[in-house]
C-alpha cells in the first residue's frame, strides 16, 4: 500500500515536472553563445524534426495539382495580435481561409499566423531575417491539439523574407501593435487590429515551393506537419525586424531571436515543385501576336 502511494506520488511529481518543462521552454541567447536548451520528449528523440536546411539541388522534383489558397485575399476584421512569450501571433480570422491541393490530400483550415526572427528554415545554408508560419489544421480533426497526433494533421506554409530597403506593408501592420503587446505583463493578452488585415499580403506570388514532412518547431514538436516553404522570398527591412526583438518573454527577457536550431534531415525527401512551365506561357504569346496582327489587318482592311 505504502509503495503504491509513493509510486503514484512519484508519477504525479514526474507529470508535474513535465508540465512545468513544457510551459517554460525557451530559446538561447545567441549573443552569449548559449547552447540550445533541451526541450524534452519528441523534440529530442524525434526523427522528423523541423526546421531543416533546404537545398534545391538535393531535392526531388515533384508535380502536384495546383496548391489552392482559398479566401486568403479576404479583408479579415478584428484579427488579434498576441505576444505568447515565444512569438507574435495573429488569430481570430472571421472569414475561414483554406489550403488544399499541392501535396495535401485533405482540406486544411487556417488557425493562426506567427513569426520567427530570424528564419528557422535555411535555403542553401543561408538564413533569412524573418519567417512567417501560416498554420492550418486538417478539417478531419476537431482542433490543433487533436490534429497534432496525426501525421497529416497540420500544414504550415512558410514565407521567408529577405533584407531590403523596401518596407513590407503587411509586416508594418503587425509592427503597429508591438508596443501594445511587447511587455511581459501583456503576454497572452490579445489586442484587436483596428484595420482589416489581408493574409495574402504577407507573401509574394506562388512561384514554386519545397515540401517535406516535419514537425512543429516549438514544443510539443509534434511530427504532424506537411511543410510548404515558398521558393520566392519577400522583402523586409532590418529596422522592421528589429521591432520584434523588443518583445519580452515571461522571464522579462527580450526575445532577441526565436528560431530553433536546424534538425537532422535523416535522409528525408524534400520535394521541389517548380513554377508552372514557362514554355506554356511563351507558347501562348505567338497566338496573341497573330490575333493582334489579324485584328490590325482587319482594321486596316476596313480603312482601305
Ligand atoms: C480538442 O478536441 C477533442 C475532441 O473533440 C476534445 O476532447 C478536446 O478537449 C479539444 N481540445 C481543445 C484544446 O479544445
Ligand atoms: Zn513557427
Amino acid at each position: 500500500m505504502h509503495a503504491k502511494v509513493s509510486c503514484t506520488f512519484a508519477l504525479l511529481l514526474l507529470l508535474g515536472l513535465q508540465r512545468t518543462d513544457a510551459s517554460h521552454w525557451s530559446y538561447p541567447d545567441r549573443d552569449l553563445d548559449e547552447v540550445f536548451p533541451s526541450w524534452g520528449g519528441i523534440c529530442d528523440t524525434g526523427t522528423l524534426q523541423s526546421p531543416i536546411d533546404l537545398s534545391i539541388t538535393k531535392s526531388l522534383k515533384g508535380v502536384f495539382d495546383e496548391l489552392k489558397l482559398d479566401n486568403f485575399e479576404d479583408k479579415q476584421s478584428g484579427v488579434t495580435v498576441v505576444n505568447n512569450g515565444h512569438s507574435i501571433q495573429l488569430a481570430n480570422f472571421n472569414n475561414e481561409m483554406e489550403v488544399e491541393g499541392g501535396p495535401l490530400r485533405d482540406e486544411y483550415v487556417v488557425e493562426q499566423v506567427h513569426l520567427h526572427w530570424w528564419s528557422e528554415h535555411t535555403i542553401n545554408n543561408v538564413r533569412y531575417p524573418l519567417e512567417a508560419h501560416i498554420v492550418s489544421r486538417n478539417k478531419r480533426y476537431a482542433n490543433v491539439t487533436m490534429a497534432s497526433n496525426f501525421k497529416d494533421g497540420l500544414t504550415v506554409i512558410a514565407v521567408l523574407y529577405h533584407v531590403s530597403n523596401e518596407r513590407n506593408e503587411a509586416i508594418d501592420q503587425i509592427v503597429d501593435y508591438l508596443d501594445d503587446v511587447k511587455d511581459f505583463d501583456k503576454i497572452n493578452e490579445p489586442v484587436r487590429m483596428k484595420n482589416p488585415f489581408v493574409v495574402r499580403q504577407l507573401f509574394p506570388k506562388l512561384n514554386g515551393y519545397m515540401t517535406y514532412s516535419g514537425s512543429l518547431t516549438t514544443p510539443s514538436c509534434a511530427e504532424a506537419v506537411t511543410w510548404i516553404v515558398l521558393s520566392e522570398t519577400f522583402p523586409v527591412t532590418l529596422e522592421q525586424v528589429d521591432n520584434f526583438k523588443q518583445i519580452q518573454n515571461e522571464e522579462k527577457i527580450t526575445l532577441k531571436n526565436n528560431y530553433r536550431d536546424l534538425q537532422k534531415a535523416n535522409n528525408r525527401p524534400v520535394i521541389v515543385v517548380l513554377p508552372l512551365d514557362k514554355s506554356v506561357s511563351d507558347a501562348a504569346s505567338p497566338l496573341q501576336l497573330s490575333m493582334g496582327t489579324l485584328f490590325f489587318m482587319l482594321i486596316a482592311a476596313k480603312l482601305l
